[in-house]
């Protein structure tokens, strides 16, 4: 075994695990805490030192606009486009010839893609996007397995200035239709099918339902994937593949002059209440914000080979397998399928076989992948990492140890990135030289000013648990939720007025450091996916035999959290193991196989408030086997 790289300490008790001089000698940033302080004191102009690093057509007027929160506007005046920087300008460097895109799909298949030809691909797909009528401003449905031309289509919107609202490949019917409908998108593109644990996943099929809910769909782009029999509808449904061989599709495509706050795009997620929202980001915040924090966390450099295990169809991939590291003019690897497919070390094999330099993923897969013993990491070289991360949950110390000691080989420092759909980018995160600690995430990146507060919106004591706020705006930030101002205004902004409300609780400790506890509101992170207890409770109402549901989060051991629902039947229907089952796969059909329950438990009431609000929490309690709480607010 080789030496550690990295050398653990006791302090206070607690295991401190410091980066060795090599990975600090390497690291960008050799001082947080001169550089904090100072993007503390002066964010706007940490912001425009690092906006400077980018080009813009014309530059800037303002850094920041604060006169109207909390509708606050960046890089104001400014003029720019993110895929002239992610793309365009790469084409007059050396970079031009670099790869982009290193992909492999599921059944083996293996495709890379130079910055010049990924260029080339996104101008033709840009070109037929045009041709077929989408101008700027016009929100594009895209519905894809985790393939190339999931990147080729986003980069085409935005480089039109079309705003892009992928829908994971992951989610079904209502979930793809409700998204269609509050966009009011005229243009879906999706494909004949992905694969997926040596399945096939009918897309199209999926997106045919969610047309005939969602008449607003006018044409459909279908990309052959699986090479499935489908239903093509004349005049409706095009092939991809037919559209990028018509003249219309040229190699050039002039590129669209944004404003820096035009709409780069929107991304559902789940909330308290209700439908999903979603969430809008920029062309110019946005696109400084994950530039600066995937250089800077990840100490991105041009001899590495980036993987970022997340699918574009999540703001983890939005921002950290699409934008940032074409930003950063990285070389990206990008994986279709499931992680043990065909065997436990499918993993392992490409991260040797590749190169892999730094592998970004979640504390899910790790735990997945850690269950099937060490043996499967062990048979491979992994020596080529040299960084480690994790995100989507709090990463338990059990995960973390066999993440930093099989995969890693204690040489690799692990980046526990905390941040949200709605913050753009990390926001609480370690860099390759921070002491760590596991299940933290550390500390607060550059410009970003967070707190823990009480009830009354006051610093809560060390150790003590409070709500995770973050005090001032920062150019990642979302701008609102789409067609719903207000809601963004009383969901982020409701509680404590001048500061953004995360929905996490946390506590803070001697050394500044931030622990994330999970969710306070009805969202359950499962496998890291978010998902909202209403949107389950509202499929399983929409089955004609329930007449009631709730749904709460339960601890799992690979999940996270998994989700239990309890359901009142109408009357005169009969309980039957069978229901169960139709019941689950309902809910699976119509949200997505990720959201199917747990465990469905048949009741004859739900604790409810007197005004009528499920009590999910005593539900929980109940099922935990924990004191119930104050009940003083139930129904008799
Ligand atoms: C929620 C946001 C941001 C990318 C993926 C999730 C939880 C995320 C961590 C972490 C503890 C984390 C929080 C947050 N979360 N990363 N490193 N440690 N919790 O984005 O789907 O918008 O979910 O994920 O609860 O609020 P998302």
């Amino acid at each position: 075994m080789e030496q550690p790289v990295v050398v653990s300490k006791e302090q206070n008790g607690q295991e401190l695990f410091y980066p060795s001089p090599d990975v600090i000698n390497a690291a960008w940033i050799k001082d947080y805490e001169t550089l904090y302080r100072q993007s503390l004191e002066d964010p706007q102009g940490f912001w425009a030192e690092r906006a400077e690093e980018l080009e813009w057509f014309h530059k800037w007027d303002k850094v920041l606009d604060d006169s109207n929160p909390p509708f606050y506007k960046w890089f104001v005046g400014g003029k720019t486009n993110i895929v002239y920087n992610a793309l365009d300008r790469h084409m007059h460097t050396y970079r031009k010839n670099k790869l982009a895109l290193i992909w492999e799909g599921e059944p083996g298949d293996k495709r890379t893609y130079s910055y010049f030809a990924l260029n080339r691909e996104v101008c033709k797909f840009a070109n037929v996007l045009r041709s077929m009528g989408v101008k700027k401003g016009d929100i594009v449905t895209i519905y894809l397995p985790r393939i190339p031309e999931q990147v080729i289509a986003m980069l085409a919107c935005a480089k039109i200035g079309a705003p892009h609202s992928v829908v994971y490949g992951g989610f079904s019917v209502e979930a793809l239709a409700e998204r269609i409908e509050d966009a009011h998108s005229r243009v879906l593109i999706t494909a004949d099918g992905g694969w997926l644990r040596g399945k096939i996943v009918p897309l199209k099929e999926i997106a045919d339902e969610a047309m005939s809910r969602q008449p607003t769909i006018e044409a459909c782009i279908v990309v052959r994937r699986a090479g499935q029999d489908i239903y093509m509808e004349p005049g409706r449904d095009f092939w991809y593949h037919d559209l990028m061989s018509l003249p219309i599709s040229s190699n050039s495509c002039p590129t669209e002059v944004m404003d820096a706050e035009d709409p780069l795009f929107i991304l559902y997620t789940s909330g308290t209440t209700g439908r999903p929202k979603g969430v809008l980001h920029t062309h110019g915040g946005y696109m400084v914000y994950i530039y600066t924090t995937l250089k800077y966390v990840f100490d991105i450099k041009d001899e590495d080979r980036w993987w970022c295990a997340a699918d574009p169809g999540w703001i983890t991939g939005h921002s950290y397998i699409v934008y940032a590291p074409l930003l950063n003019g990285a070389t990206s690897f990008m994986y279709e399928g499931a992680p043990n497919h065909p065997y436990p070390n499918r993993w392992w094999r490409m991260i040797e076989h590749y190169g892999i330099t730094i592998l970004y993923t979640a504390p899910t897969a790790i735990r997945g992948l850690m269950r099937y013993g060490d043996n499967w990491a062990n048979r491979h070289d992994l020596s080529s990492l040299r960084l480690l991360g994790s995100v989507g949950e709090p990463i338990n110390p059990e995960a973390w140890r066999w993440y930093y000691n099989v995969i890693g080989k204690r040489q690799c420092p692990i980046m526990d990135t905390w941040w949200q759909t709605e913050t753009g980018g990390f926001m609480i995160t370690p860099l390759p030289i921070t002491p760590l600690k596991p299940g933290s995430a550390t500390r607060p990146f550059f410009g970003i000013d967070v707190d823990v507060v009480d009830e009354h919106g006051r610093p809560t004591p060390n150790g003590e648990e409070g709500y995770l706020v973050i005090k001032k705006p920062w150019p990642g930030m979302l701008r609102t939720i789409y067609r719903d101002p207000e809601r963004y205004k009383s969901q982020y902004w409701g509680k404590f007025g001048h500061l953004y409300q995360t929905g996490d609780s946390a506590r803070k400790d001697q050394d500044g450091y931030i622990w994330v506890i999970g969710r306070m509101d009805d969202v359950i992170k499962v496998s890291g996916y978010r998902l909202g207890t209403a949107e389950v409770e509202s499929a399983l109402v929409s089955h004609p035999d329930v007449a009631e549901a709730a749904a709460i989060g339960l601890p799992h051991e690979i999940k996270g959290n998994a989700i239990h629902t309890y359901v009142i039947l109408r009357a005169g229907v009969e309980k039957s193991d069978k229901l169960v089952e139709e019941l689950r796969n309902h809910v699976a059909h119509e949200i997505g196989p990720i959201a199917r329950p747990e465990s469905i438990t048949f009741m004859d009431s739900l604790p409810k408030t007197r005004s009528g609000k499920i009590m999910r929490r005593l539900l929980r309690a109940r099922a935990l086997g924990l004191p119930e709480g104050d009940i003083s607010t139930l129904e008799e």
